[in-house]
């Protein structure tokens, strides 16, 4: 194997012949066996690994290969680094085509396991009984019941072993995707990793309230920092873990996260940035970068719940926020009255709309922080960007193919990218979150 692909798969090559492998790693040498044959490239899965590559190391994990989850537990963490690094490196010379941008060594995630403060599990019917568990790897029809996951914290998953246990013995019947019969669907639990604060969300396909109530006092009962135990209804087929309506089982409607020195709000629908511990490096990371000294403007594009436009309002003037999400724009608005911050304004829509209505209305900005979701920038809003022209931008992205074209325009359009930042928000799996900082020429 030469080399990792975008998403994790190995790269090989037989006789000239380019191969993806899951689970191969460069430097490896495997017996491969094809499972698809296209003119240019293939497909095939490991029959052997006859000398595996200095990265390879043990996956602790007891689902790892076959769980969709982390991918790359057998790669030692130094290679995952190196492995996102070039990712981004690679993007920046192929696709935005500026030479000579310097890219800063990696940063690392504080922890290696436990890291996530967010997961969402799927509860199925198998031939054992109930599931609760992670969909297989490339299989949505078929969901791994999951003990115990290695990138939550031992309170989630104490969590999960309750949940489950109290689904069995009740007897509880099980969403069915085709027929739409059953009541389980998802079990969501969060934690604020600050506060120790632990949420249950429990998904149905109906509002059985007094069903799912035992299991509010068995969690509060068993597992001290359930702090939130929530019924969310979602009758729909879409198998999304949303719900249309929500009832209080037990506790609050919320929990808090402390990040950055404010207290977060956060509900079973909000959006919250799933690693507490490096959300907050990079946050700092942006603070630093905006080089903020009280009297800017500053507008965060596609803020979400409001975090960086929080943390940079202590150091600025103004914040305005853009986000198309209503409800992320609510959890924002109550977020900033929560930490007393009087200086942010969030309005709801897409940036590419809002951000030329801005301009109408004669707000200009010093300082524009953007972090757009993997598609990155629409055209329109990019050239909303550029004629507002700020001084400098900060640019977080957790898709450096997106960034890279994103950057290529903006230094086409009169800016200079002076560095990109990458850095490891979730080790074991290939998401790879990147920095960038812009100056107008
Ligand atoms: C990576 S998240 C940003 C999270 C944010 N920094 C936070 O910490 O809460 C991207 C956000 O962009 C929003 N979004 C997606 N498309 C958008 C658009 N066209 N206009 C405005 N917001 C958009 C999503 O709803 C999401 O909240």
């Amino acid at each position: 194997m030469d080399d990792l692909a975008f998403g994790g798969e190995g790269v090989g090559r037989a006789d000239g012949y380019v191969v993806f492998v899951r689970g191969g790693l460069p430097g490896d040498r495997l017996r491969v066996r094809l499972t698809e044959a296209r003119s240019r490239f293939g497909r095939g899965v490991i029959e052997a690994v006859e000398a595996p590559s200095r990265d390879r190391v043990g996956a602790p994990c007891p689902y790892f290969g076959r769980c969709g989850g982390c991918r790359l537990q057998h790669l030692d963490y130094p290679a995952q680094l190196r492995f996102k690094a070039k990712q981004v490196a690679d993007c920046l010379t192929r696709i935005a085509g500026v030479a000579d941008v310097p890219i800063r060594p990696i940063i690392g995630a504080p922890e290696l396991y436990g890291y996530r403060n967010k997961m969402e599990f799927t509860v199925a019917r198998a031939a054992g009984g109930t599931v609760v568990g992670l969909h297989e790897a490339d299989r949505y029809d078929r969901v791994l019941d999951i003990e115990r996951c290695l990138i939550q914290s031992d309170v989630m998953n104490g969590l999960l072993a309750e949940a489950r246990a109290f689904f069995a013995e009740r007897k509880l019947p099980v969403y069915d995707q085709e027929s739409g019969e059953g009541l389980l669907r998802f079990l969501m639990l969060r934690e604020g990793k600050r506060t120790g604060e632990a949420m249950v969300n429990v998904v149905t396909s109906a509002p059985q309230v007094s069903e799912l109530a035992p299991l509010a006092d068995r969690l509060r009962s068993r597992v001290g920092q359930t702090a939130s135990v929530i019924l969310n209804v979602n009758p729909k087929k879409a198998s999304v873990a949303v719900g249309v309506e929500e009832h209080l089982l037990a506790g609050r409607d919320h929990i808090r996260e402390a990040l950055g020195g404010l207290v977060f709000q956060i509900s079973a629908n909000s959006f919250f940035q799933t690693n507490t511990l490096q959300a907050e490096r990079l946050f700092t990371l942006v603070e630093e970068s905006t080089e903020l000294t009280g009297s800017e403007t500053v507008i965060d594009l596609y803020s979400g719940t409001g975090a960086i436009s929080l943390l940079l309002a202590r150091r600025c003037r103004a914040v305005y926020g853009i986000e198309v999400a209503l409800a992320a724009v609510d959890d924002a608005q109550r977020n900033a009255k929560a930490n007393g911050i009087e200086n942010c304004t969030f309005l709801s829509g897409e940036v590419r709309g809002v951000l030329p209505q801005l301009i109408a209305r004669g707000v200009r900005a010093e300082v524009v922080v953007a972090d757009p979701p993997r598609a990155g920038f629409h055209p329109k809003a990019l050239r909303a960007l550029a004629l507002l022209g700020p001084e400098r931008i900060v640019y977080v992205s957790c898709n450096p193919a997106t960034l890279a074209r994103d950057l290529g325009e903006l230094a086409r359009g009169g800016y200079r990218v002076e560095w990109v930042q990458p850095l490891d928000m979730f080790p074991h799996t290939p998401h790879i979150e990147a920095l960038a900082r812009l100056s107008r020429l």
